[in-house]
């Protein structure tokens, strides 16, 4: 008879044994002798792999050969009480089905460990790793705690457009779409592409960020989120930057910047719980990993904290919420500073570099920060002005070995700031026209911000490089997969 297939999560986790089971998945080791072998199987349900124990006289000599590393089968037999360590359960087989070899001479996987770099190469296969499953279960679970998140507090889930005819962010890095053919665009009678020639009849590009659209939503729905890609075309090839990204990014009509801290540092802290609370298997299986890699580094680059102390370290204390001009005085006078150690040197009007924001969060506060005021000539047209005409309420909220994992402000909502702001970073208000009218009609005092999902999953796993955080990353020169 056909037995239902069970997961292999459940099956080690039931007391109850002595039971006829299915169980299907990809072999991880076999071991033995001649007359029993025993198979590790997976099947991505969890980190953990069951038993499966045969008596290598009950089966065809070929089939039992065939199972190698990487090969995929499917076994029918009884669920039985292990008697040896490292498992509680295991399954006595009875009849084997052999999907899919998988030619132990050209099987890129085997029991060794491979290097992360090495693995990025075999991207279509890294899914079947310790690793890479552990680093999207969480993934998984991070994004489902992001919907129950949001879902349990009123707000609303909102799409929107991956293609649009607005720079956000007024960065000017967005990747083009459209119809025109490269090698003969049509042309204006200036000698210009004509753009009204193309699909929309105008410029488009991939969206760099949905919240122009989320504030629309904001002012009728009161709390909306986004969560989608997002795509910027900036040459950085960081450990922190991928031109295809996803954000979730919240905007709330009535919150000004100290009701906007309150929710980043609430979700982040909700975020982190979740995990600790659900994927525990894969975190311990993380910091293990973690605590392997850090035995080769040098004293100076070792972590002070493992992966679940670090996490946990994160919900015990508030944030600390600190102003630009603050930050910047701690930086001038640090250590680094006054040692000349910086790369990048502070001053008031000046970006903060990753360097900069890590000694805030690492050495100086030793917790997450949030920091807010920064001067209006580095950030965005949209970020509510200050009375002192030199800084706008903008929200950046710093991590623990990632810098910023956070980006936001609290919204200009005054229109003819907001006019005067679009006018003179000259962006034209020709493509603005729609959401200025938001500031016509009805206009409220309103708030948001930005979470990069890939920066909160590196915290979270522990992982180092953001391509080892999304299955299928998308950097300069790379999009293989
Ligand atoms: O600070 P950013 O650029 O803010 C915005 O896009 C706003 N529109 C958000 C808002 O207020 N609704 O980006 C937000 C976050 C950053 O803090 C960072 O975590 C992440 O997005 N991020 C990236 N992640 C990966 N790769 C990149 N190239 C990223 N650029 C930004
Ligand atoms: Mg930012």
């Amino acid at each position: 008879m056909e037995q239902k297939r069970s997961f292999i999560k459940d099956l080690l986790q039931s007391t109850e044994t002595d039971r006829d089971v299915n169980a299907k998945g990809w072999v991880r080791t076999k071991r033995g002798n001649k007359q029993v072998a025993f198979v590790a199987l997976n099947d991505g349900s969890t980190i953990n792999n069951i038993q499966v124990v045969i008596d290598i006289a009950n089966f065809d000599e070929n089939l039992i050969k065939n199972i190698t590393t990487g090969s995929s089968i499917s076994v029918n037999g009884t669920l039985v009480k292990s008697m040896g360590t490292g498992q509680s359960v295991e399954i006595q087989a009875k009849e084997i089905e052999l999907y899919g070899t998988a030619d132990p001479e050209f099987y890129p996987l085997q029991k060794k460990g491979h290097t992360l770099e090495f693995l990025r190469e075999i991207a279509h296969l890294r899914f079947r790793t310790n690793t890479f499953g552990a680093v999207f279960r969480i993934r998984h679970a991070m994004a489902f705690a992001i919907h129950k998140y949001f879902n349990d507090r009123n707000f609303y889930y909102l799409h929107t457009p991956i293609v649009t005819g607005s720079d956000a962010e007024g960065a000017g890095e967005m990747f083009r779409v459209s119809t025109l053919d490269f090698e003969n665009p049509p042309k204006t009678d200036e000698g210009e592409i004509n753009y009204s020639e193309d699909f929309f009849g105008k410029e488009t590009n991939l969206t760099v960020s949905g919240q122009l659209e989320a504030e629309l939503g904001a002012t009728a729905l009161s709390n909306v989120y986004t969560f989608g890609p997002t795509f910027r075309a900036e040459n950085s090839n960081t450990p922190r930057h991928l031109a295809e990204f996803w954000m979730i990014e919240p905007e709330m009509a009535f919150y000004d910047i100290h009701d906007n801290m309150d929710l980043a540092e609430d979700m982040l802290k909700y975020l982190i719980k979740y995990a600790l609370d659900n994927c525990m298997d894969d975190l311990k299986f993380l910091e293990s990993r973690l605590i392997q890699e850090e035995k080769n580094k040098p004293q100076n680059e070792k972590s002070e904290m493992a992966l679940i102390e670090k996490l946990e370290f994160v919900l015990k204390d508030d944030f600390a919420r600190i102003s630009y001009t603050e930050a910047v005085d701690i930086l001038k006078n640090s250590k680094p500073a006054k040692k000349g150690k910086f790369q990048f040197p502070v001053n008031w009007g000046v970006d903060l570099q990753s360097e900069h924001e890590r000694y805030l969060v690492e050495k100086h506060y030793k917790k997450p920060v949030m920091v807010t005021d920064y001067p209006k000539d580095i950030k965005a047209f949209y970020m509510k002005q200050n009375e002192d005409g030199k800084t706008v309420r903008a929200l950046d909220v710093l991590f623990p070995g990632i810098g910023e994992i956070i980006g936001g402000s609290q919204r200009e909502e005054v229109y003819d700031k907001l006019a005067t702001r679009i006018n003179e970073m000259g962006i034209p208000e020709r493509d603005m026209w729609w959401y200025l009218e938001t500031r016509k009609f009805g206009t409220v005092p309103h708030s948001g911000f930005g979470l990069g999902f890939e920066r909160l999953i590196l915290f979270v796993t522990g992982m180092s490089n953001i391509r080892d955080v999304i299955p299928f990353p998308r950097t300069p020169k790379n999009a293989e997969f």
